[in-house]
């Protein structure tokens, strides 16, 4: 085991280019590293042995749980009875039409078709894609900006990228590119005006809204891209009243919808989508994550039936449509995705994740409640975070480079659990899998408090 270890480290330290890491510090070995071999419900295990309770599910994904049998079974016999073939050309297999009837079942009644992809960007990247196709088949050609948020996040690709509104994403990428904008984000915590009333914020963010979209010209813009809850941005459910009032600018423009609801998709909020969550209406929805619970890579686009309708009279027009990948629809990933959901209705995940989620998002409160540094607990169904703040009257925030999250992230994992320092901030997330107990939540929250108490104090 031991030796082991020593050659994975030295190959990861030579030979691996990680996501998301720091390359210097990793490479000189001076971060941590942690090789992960097993998982478990909602715990995971590394080569040390050493187990930890996770809190994030992976990357808000693993919904279901670890080492569900019943999804790895369905993968080993879809790739002995058939790996691979195409979708092109209107070909399918049993397990990727299957999948897309599922998905149609379960979304909100107006969507019509699903187009699959592998991951959240590849999928936004294709919404761009046929946000611009349906107004150029529609005679509108100058309408191709598309409004996204500040602290949203939809992937990290050229486009994707510059949706996002991280300045970690776009920092020496030449990101963000046009024609995408950014608006306020619908941080009610971190608004600017102390005063105004959560309705008062919704109102505010939406007729900035409004005046992006009257200083670009309202026939130059296509679409709006937003998550329910903001997710990677600092996990923010929105105000009171915001998707209502957003909504009621984008209709009076004839601008798009689009639900990024890759992280809300299939049950995380206690409801089998956002959209229906918080009263959207979308035309598209993204979809990836819970789709599979990461068990295999796949992701999709939901398109709205009026959208589909125009797709529809563009081929007729143009002939098909130019936009596919290889692995769209992979025959192993779709047979993930049908053993996933069936395994979400059968284990009642959705109205765990409800029930559970409220516990431990009271349980979180009351455990940091009154603590000097802990400027707001939020949440909703299986999301929160907590925000630090270094003066809680003042809402003052802590000074980035004394990287507070981080800390605290590092001291709950030295007690066993994982949450995630979320990277504009000093947030700590949590979004554990939907099969998460009353008494992990409890683990969770005691391990927390200790963690917050043994970087802050009392
Ligand atoms: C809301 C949202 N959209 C898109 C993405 C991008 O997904 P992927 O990492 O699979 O490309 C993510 C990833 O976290 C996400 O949270």
């Amino acid at each position: 085991m031991l030796e082991r270890d020593n050659d994975l480290n030295a190959w990861d330290r030579d030979h691996f280019f990680h996501p998301s890491t720091h390359m210097g510090q990793h490479a000189r070995g001076e971060s941590p590293r942690r090789v992960i071999a097993g998982g478990e419900g909602a715990y995971i295990t590394d080569t040390a042995g050493k187990r930890s309770l996770d809190a994030f599910a992976g990357l808000y994904c693993v919904n279901v749980g670890y080492g569900r049998t019943e999804i790895a079974e369905a993968i080993a016999a879809q790739a002995k009875e058939l790996a691979y073939y195409h979708a092109y050309v209107g070909h399918g297999t049993e397990a990727s039409i299957t999948l897309a009837h599922m998905i149609m079942e379960r979304a909100p009644a107006h969507m019509s078709r699903v187009y699959f992809g592998l991951s959240g960007s590849d999928a936004n990247e294709t919404n761009i894609k046929l946000i611009w196709y349906y107004n150029n088949i529609l005679g509108r050609p100058e309408k191709k900006k598309i409004i996204s948020r500040w602290r949203g996040y939809h992937g990290s690709g050229v486009m994707t990228g510059s949706l996002t509104g991280l300045h970690l994403f776009h920092n020496a990428f030449d990101l963000p590119r046009a024609p995408i904008l950014h608006t306020e984000a619908p941080y009610y915590f971190r608004r600017e005006d102390r005063s105004q009333s959560e309705e008062q914020f919704s109102a505010h963010c939406a007729a900035r809204l409004e005046e992006m979209i009257l200083a670009e010209g309202p026939d130059t813009i296509a679409a709006f891209i937003g998550e329910p809850i903001l997710g990677t941005g600092g996990i923010v459910p929105p105000p009171k009243g915001y998707w209502a009032a957003i909504q009621a600018v984008l209709e009076k423009y004839d601008i798009l919808l689009v639900a990024d609801e890759v992280v809300t998709g299939f049950g995380r909020l206690g409801s089998m989508f956002g959209s229906d969550h918080y009263g959207m209406k979308p035309d598209l929805i993204t979809i990836a994550k819970g789709l599979t619970s990461a068990y295999a890579p796949l992701s999709g686009s939901i398109v709205s039936d009026r959208m589909w309708q125009v797709l529809v009279q563009g081929s007729d027009e143009l002939g098909p449509i130019g936009h596919g990948w290889t692995y769209s629809a992979h025959p192993i990933c779709a047979a993930a995705g049908v053993a996933n959901l069936k395994l979400i209705d059968d284990l009642g995940l959705v109205e765990n994740a409800a029930r559970v989620g409220a516990h431990f998002r009271k349980a979180l409160g009351d455990a940091l409640a009154g603590h000097a540094h802990v400027g707001e607990v939020r949440g909703d169904g299986l999301m929160a975070a907590v925000e630090f703040v270094e003066d809680r009257d003042a809402r003052r925030f802590f000074d980035p480079a004394r990287k507070v999250g981080p800390a605290i992230a590092a001291a709950l994992l030295e007690r066993g659990v994982i949450g995630r320092a979320m990277p504009q901030g000093d947030i700590l997330g949590f979004a554990p899998p939907l099969c998460l107990t009353e008494a992990e939540a409890d683990t969770i929250v005691a391990a927390t408090q200790d963690a917050v108490t043994a970087v802050l104090g009392k």
